[in-house]
């Protein structure tokens, strides 16, 4: 499919979707929603592929939803349209997403970073919910996903005062994976995703499905929901080659990647 405001290749086992506004900071039109989405779907249902990239540029990996877009936006049209509820479709991508995030991850874009299961970031990167200066809340899971993922204390600041934070915080927040340096960014977080796309997929899914669910139930029903997924690992001809070669001393050639 021909897109407008992103780039979509493959690289080996790996889906790379990569934010192309560069002139507007990779600013998340409407446009750029639907097709950051249509793009990771289909990499998720493709066979070939294992895990997926998004990226931007070097100076912002998205440095927001698009002001220009919204500037005129009335209630009843973001309320009658559901404005924004597209990117629910990224929660529901079964295969690892990994951001590396260069530059700016602010507002709709940093929100789309906490969207990601692992997020590698360029020492140059600055993340923030800026939305606040504008006379809004953040709207895209930022009040949610945030204070999930790196606690009240740190997404209040964020989202009551705006600031950025660095990734260096970032990282000690929880809300980035690893720092890498900004030169390496893209190589670094494809090699991570290679990584992953050679392990056996059906293990890839239950377990992504699994910390999935950590933010979704109680403790009980997640410990349950791993355990029921665990069990089923044992269904696969996938368990029986990585614990032979593991006995055998050899590396596991896993079938279903
Ligand atoms: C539209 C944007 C944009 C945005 C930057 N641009 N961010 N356009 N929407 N979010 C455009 C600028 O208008 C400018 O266009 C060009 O990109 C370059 O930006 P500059 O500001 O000139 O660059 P710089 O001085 O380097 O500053 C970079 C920046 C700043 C710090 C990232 O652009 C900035 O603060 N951007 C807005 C960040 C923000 O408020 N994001 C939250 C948006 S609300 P021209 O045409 O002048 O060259 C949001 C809500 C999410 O995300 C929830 C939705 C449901």
């Amino acid at each position: 499919m021909a897109y407008e405001t992103i780039k979509s290749e493959t690289r080996g086992r790996v889906g790379l979707i990569t934010l192309n506004r560069p002139k507007a900071m990779n600013a998340l039109s409407q446009q750029m929603m639907r097709e950051i989405c249509q793009s990771a779907e289909e990499f998720d249902v493709d066979g070939k592929i294992g895990a997926i990239v998004l990226t931007g540029t070097e100076k912002a990996f998205a440095a927001g939803a698009d002001v220009k877009e919204m500037e005129t936006y009335e209630y009843s049209e973001a309320y009658i349209h559901d404005l924004w509820s597209g990117w629910d479709r990224m929660g529901r991508i079964r295969k690892p997403l990994i951001a590396a995030v260069g530059g700016y991850a602010l507002g709709g874009g940093c929100e789309v970073v906490a969207m990601c299961d692992i997020v590698v970031a360029a020492e140059n990167a600055k993340f923030g919910q800026p939305e606040i200066t504008l006379g809004i809340l953040p709207g895209m899971g930022g009040t949610q996903r945030l204070a999930r993922s790196i606690g009240k204390a740190k997404t209040m600041d964020l989202v009551l005062t705006g600031r950025m934070m660095d990734a260096k915080e970032a990282e000690a927040c929880g809300l980035v994976s690893r720092i890498v340096q900004t030169t390496n960014l893209l190589e670094d977080a494809l090699k991570i995703a290679e990584k992953i796309a050679d392990y056996s997929l059906p293990a890839v899914l239950a377990a992504k499905e699994a910390v999935v669910e950590a933010f979704e139930t109680p403790l009980q029903s997640g410990l349950k929901h791993e355990r029921r997924l665990f069990h089923a690992s044992f269904a696969t001809e996938d368990q029986k080659e990585g614990m032979s070669a593991f006995v055998q001393k050899r590396s596991a050639q896993f079938k279903n990647r």
